[in-house]
């Protein structure tokens, strides 16, 4: 029986090292670890210590180390089984019950491989036999090698409407288990089952661990109602969770660095004769979330190649949809435009191996083709038009969950409007000013001299709130990776919070820190709850969800949260800073009125904007262009 890992840290969550050493060695407090003598090497000064909070006993004498059940299982020689049995006893706890449904899923599963594997090869051989002449003929027209049929194991879906199924029955395998691989069609008003795949070539679709789980076949004719029908949805066959391909791909993605998705599953069988092998095309359908994250398995920069009509560009386009929100530093996606109506077999046909490595070449960023897409067809003449499209631009920047990619894309784009409006003016240039790119000199003498308390309201309602978000995402970032608490714990410790409330979760934060070893989220949620957090837990969740802020989330990778919480931090203490210098600077200009304290606030208040935009950049992109 295998014990889930949660189960084993509840385990260890309950009793301590020292509890269960201390049953069978006499140990002794010394400062935050025990010590005894050694249960493994006969001494007389004591060499064995025990640490609670890190969970774990060493033996300086003999070198043995381990947690609770590596002692049981060391000093009473129980096997692992034993071990957990007799703790779990101990700690109070009920053994998981052995689930036989999990175990009975495997076999069956294994047993649906068997099945497809077995025609898999029944369609190679029947494309090589007496009835496959057909079929071989129509690969060989489209160029298909031999060796080519063998990597992909092409095969030959024979006509007649029970060649599969009774051939499957031979081998013992049951009707329902045809019917639940896929290929037979069965069902309440079909009263005898028959073959899915008839007269067609067979791709067999493999998972990445190159075992058959579809099939993709292609009719021979012309005028067949579905040029290509693929396996339904079964157990083993997710249409949007596999690549044709993948396996092989996987591999050689790795030593190329890049890995290209086409559409078809011809096109993949061409680029291999090209020499592509890192190549892979979706199922019929159009990109998924799955597959996309596949692809960024496999490389940083996926390429996609599509036609270059009107269908292909939408393709593309509905790709970047896909891909904005789930952009992490690193992880893009580019773009190979193909001649207009030919897929990348017809170009490899016609023209040769060479001119898909160009179009591969020619591949653009994602950002390129994003922005060609925003300003293609727009007529930006007139400023209530510039205005919209740059609050469609804020919009799609604002759909990057990730704050170093999305504040990179805000400049970006911020970047090619003020060149595009450049553009667009022509002769009306002049001083450009609609950025918040303060500075300087931008306020007039008598504005600086009002206290900032009474400067526009709205400044400080906005700069309050920005101030609340960002210590709502700080804390919402360490509670959803609590991982992070001890990494950052000088400065959680260092952090002064406005808000009141959030200053005691705060606190909270660091107490139960201190009190567990390992903290996972759920623990750290739980404890929370148990000190009446979960209320404003609940609202801290909102504030971040509603804002995007994306390392906050609990989806964040744990890296991203690292960096966000950084910069969150630092951004946090520097504000502060600033505002405390603001305020004395202004104390000095009432005192006295020279054009020191002047520059001095001057000065300030430019830095503070810096900060601030810095801060809108990552994390409310919408006043970035
Ligand atoms: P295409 O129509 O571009 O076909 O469909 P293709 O790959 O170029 O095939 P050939 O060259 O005509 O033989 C691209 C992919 O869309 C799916 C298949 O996965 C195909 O490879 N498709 C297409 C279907 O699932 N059903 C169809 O009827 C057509
Ligand atoms: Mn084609």
């Amino acid at each position: 029986m295998r014990y889930s890992p949660q189960f084993l840290d509840e385990i260890r969550a309950r009793l301590s090292v020292s509890d269960v050493v201390g049953r069978s060695v006499k140990l002794q407090r010394r400062g935050r670890e025990f010590v005894g003598l050694s249960p493994f090497n006969p001494e007389k000064t004591p060499s064995f210590t025990v640490n609670d909070q890190k969970g774990f006993y060493h033996c300086f004498s003999s070198g043995n180390h381990g947690d609770i059940f590596g002692f049981l299982m060391e000093t009473q020689g129980l096997s692992f089984t034993e071990t957990v049995e007799r703790l779990a006893a101990d700690a109070g706890l009920d053994l998981p019950k052995a689930d036989p449904q999990e175990a009975q899923r495997a076999k069956e599963y294994q047993g649906l491989h068997e099945i497809m594997e077995l025609a898999a090869k029944y369609f190679e051989a029947r494309l090589q036999a007496t009835g496959g002449a057909g079929a071989r003929g129509y690969l060989s027209d489209r160029g298909i090698s031999d060796r080519a049929l063998q990597t992909f194991r092409i095969g030959y879906a024979p006509p007649g409407r029970h060649e599969l199924k009774n051939y499957l029955a031979d081998q013992g395998v049951s009707a329902d288990d045809m019917a639940k691989v896929g290929l037979v069609i069965s069902g309440d008003d079909i009263p005898v089952s028959y073959d899915r795949f008839r007269d067609r070539v067979m791709f067999p679709i493999a998972d990445l661990r190159g075992r058959v789980v579809g099939f993709g076949g292609r009719a021979l004719q012309e005028d067949v109602p579905a040029k290509y029908l693929n396996s339904p949805e079964t157990p083993l066959f997710h249409k949007g969770a596999l690549l044709y391909n993948g396996k092989t791909a996987r591999q050689t993605a790795h030593d190329k660095g890049t890995v290209v998705v086409v559409e078809g599953y011809m096109d993949v069988v061409a680029m291999a004769l090209a020499g592509y092998h890192n190549v892979v095309a979706p199922l019929g359908t159009a990109l998924t979330e799955d597959q996309l994250r596949l692809l960024w398995r496999m490389a940083d920069e996926p390429i996609l190649c599509f036609d270059g009509d009107r269908a292909g560009i939408k393709a593309a386009y509905r790709a970047i949809d896909l891909a904005l929100p789930r952009l992490e530093p690193g992880k893009s996606m580019r773009f190979a435009a193909l001649p207009e109506g030919q897929d990348p077999d017809d170009l490899i046909r016609d023209e040769g191996p060479g001119a898909i490595e160009a179009v591969l070449q020619r591949a653009d960023a994602l950002i390129d083709i994003l922005w060609r897409r925003e300003v293609s067809d727009q007529n930006l003449n007139i400023p209530e038009r510039r205005a919209a499209f740059e609050d469609r631009l804020r919009n799609i920047v604002r759909e990057i969950s990730d704050p170093g990619v999305r504040r990179h894309y805000g400049h970006a784009i911020a970047d090619r409007l003020s060149k595009l409006w450049g553009q667009e003016t022509g002769r009306a240039q002049g001083k450009q000013n609609y950025g918040a790119r303060g500075g300087r000199g931008q306020y007039s003498k008598r504005q600086i001299r009002q206290p900032s308390m009474l400067r526009g309201n709205a400044l400080l309602a906005g700069a309050g709130s920005r101030i609340a978000h960002r210590e709502a995402a700080i804390l919402m970032a360490l509670a959803n990776h609590p991982e992070l608490i001890e990494m950052f714990l000088e400065e959680i410790a260092r952090l002064d919070l406005a808000n009141q409330r959030l200053d005691s979760l705060r606190a909270g934060l660091l107490d139960i820190a201190s009190q567990f070893d390992i903290l996972d989220r759920d623990i750290v949620f739980k404890e929370l709850e148990n000190r009446r957090f979960g209320e404003l837990l609940n609202d801290l969740k909102k504030i971040v969800e509603h804002a995007r802020t994306g390392f906050a989330l609990s989806s964040a990778s744990i890296a991203g949260a690292e960096a966000g919480l950084r910069q969150a931090i630092f951004l946090h203490n520097k504000t502060l800073t600033l505002h405390k210098e603001l305020l004395e600077a202004e104390r000095a200009l009432a005192e006295e009125d020279s054009e020191e304290s002047l520059d001095r606030l001057r000065d300030i208040q430019a830095q503070l904007q810096n900060v601030e935009s810095v801060e809108m950049l990552s994390d409310e992109p919408q006043d970035v262009v």
